[in-house]
């Protein structure tokens, strides 16, 4: 912690090239904000510091976060590791205007101020989308000049709140369809293909310094949808329209790492404007195996090294810094651990693999990865069972041959057990799902070492013991 202290503080203390126009306001007191949040991250000594090294290669290194949780340790890791931060729902259309000319603007101010606070970009995300518009929009029947004026309004009036705060807006967020042709939302609908000029020309004029951008999905690689995106800033740059960058979202899967990504990023440098990976998250198959962390780790350094490699392209935002924070199990059960840090906050082999290709020739600590054990075998036993109750033991063994500094450790009841109170962990269970969380006292394990949590339970029928754990995502032998 001391030598995390130093250099954090000096950290703070640093010149620092500027990362935002507001930044450049930085004061005396913001720094010490950076310095107080940073004294809680990296969270090993020798950790490297993503926003530090990506700031020396002239790039970000981003994260969306979810604003009310940019508290305690979430807080420190978004404040310490990342010069860039996208709210991940807080500036749609739905969160700031739920209804028609009523806004709440917490969310999204909560962001920009603490941008501001940790000398952070903010890339504003997004203006119009057809997806998470408010029901009064969504449900609404207007003529198309109707629609049109309230789309402009709408531009206009976020872009003109945060005017001179925001270095990067996706004002129009995935316009195409999946083989490349305009997707029939309603803006398109209605309005036609001018919705996204109106909407550049509306956000330029109220924040002209804003770098204003264009995003979708799966276009990362070469292929239809690409092409279609292509075509369209071709279109926009020929009609004069202000667009300034192309996001490419990266919302990816484990071994299918798009093997164009880069002369894709290139070809749309080549066009005049400026690129960046927007939203990066590479899911797998769970409960995520050591290897699978291990590819995870080559493939987020190849998209940062990719991006590394198109001197237009900006920086690389994740979708979420943390598992505990991702929208990908919601959406797609049974995949996730899509991020660089697991559910207890530990940096996973994808958070190194992203510091070595920014440059960082440090020591991960063996097995790829801080917190991510190497191996880890679990013992499960009912040493009392009665009526319908039970008492569990468990003993987590870190079988790597590096320590665990937190861990979480799930398994699924195979007989519909609950979970009724538990002691030297914290566990809670959603449907058959348990997950139990270590105490501030046995957060470490060193490498071959091992601790012991129990608790009782409530059975009826048959007490299966569960047959499979993880911990921190990654698979355990089971004895
Ligand atoms: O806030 C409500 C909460 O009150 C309620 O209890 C809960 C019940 O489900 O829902 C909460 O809202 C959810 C919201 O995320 C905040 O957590 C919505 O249901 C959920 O649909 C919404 O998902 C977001 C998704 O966009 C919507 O399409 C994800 O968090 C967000 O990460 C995701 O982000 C998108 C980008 O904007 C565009 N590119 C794709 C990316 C992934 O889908």
């Amino acid at each position: 912690m001391r030598t995390a202290k130093l250099r954090a503080l000096r950290r703070a203390a640093a010149p620092r090239p500027a990362v935002s126009r507001a930044a450049t306001a930085l004061t005396a007191l913001t720094a010490l904000a950076v310095a107080m949040v940073g004294l809680a991250a990296p969270a090993h000594a020798a950790d490297p510091v993503l926003r530090d090294l990506a700031t020396a290669k002239g790039r970000y290194y981003g994260t969306a976060v979810t604003t009310s949780k940019l508290t305690g340790t979430y807080g420190a890791i978004t404040a310490a590791q990342f010069n860039s931060v996208t709210p991940g729902n807080e500036m749609k259309w739905g969160s700031v205007e739920p209804t028609r000319g009523s806004f709440n603007w917490d969310g999204a101010d909560r962001l920009v101020n603490f941008a501001e606070a940790n000398g952070q970009k903010v890339r504003g995300h997004t203006l119009v989308w057809h997806s998470q518009m408010p029901n009064w929009l969504a449900n609404g029947t207007f003529s198309d000049a109707e629609l049109r004026t309230i789309m402009n309004e709408h531009v206009t009036t976020e872009t003109t709140r945060y005017k001179g705060r925001i270095d990067h807006w996706d004002v129009v967020n995935e316009p195409l369809n999946e083989d490349g042709t305009m997707r029939a939302s309603t803006f398109y609908t209605q309005l036609g293909e001018s919705y996204i000029a109106d909407a550049f020309r509306s956000a330029r004029a109220a924040d002209p310094a804003a770098k204003l951008y264009i995003n979708d999905y799966n276009t990362d690689g070469t292929g239809a949808k690409s092409n279609g995106m292509y075509s369209l800033v071709q279109r926009l740059k020929a009609q004069g329209v202000p667009i300034d960058g192309v996001g490419f979202q990266g919302h990816l899967i484990l071994g299918q790492l798009p093997s164009t990504l880069q002369a894709n990023l290139q070809r749309f440098a080549d066009l005049g404007v400026d690129v960046a990976i927007t939203e990066l998250d590479i899911r797998m198959t769970l409960p995520a195996t050591t290897a699978q962390l291990a590819q995870q780790k080559d493939e987020f350094k190849a998209v940062t090294t990719a991006c590394l490699a198109v001197t237009r392209c900006k920086g690389v935002t994740a979708w979420g810094f943390t598992d505990s924070d991702s929208w990908i199990p919601d959406v797609f059960p049974g995949q996730g651990a899509a991020t660089p840090y697991d559910e207890s906050f530990q940096p996973k082999p994808a958070y190194y693999g992203i510091a070595e290709a920014l440059g960082w020739t440090g020591d991960s600590g063996g097995g790829g990865g801080g917190g991510t054990p190497t191996g880890c075998a679990v013992t499960y036993a009912v040493p009392s069972q009665w009526n319908n109750g039970f008492t569990a033991a468990v003993t987590l063994r870190n079988t790597g041959s590096s320590p665990v500094s937190g861990w979480t450790v799930r398994w699924t009841w195979p007989s519909g057990q609950s979970v009724t109170s538990a002691w030297n962990a914290t566990v809670t269970q959603s449907g058959t799902q348990v997950a139990a969380v270590n105490a501030a006292h046995n957060a470490a394990i060193p490498a071959g070492g091992s601790v012991d949590f129990g608790f009782n339970g409530g059975w009826s029928g048959a007490n299966t013991a569960p047959t499979a754990f993880t911990l921190n995502g990654a698979a355990c032998t089971t004895s």
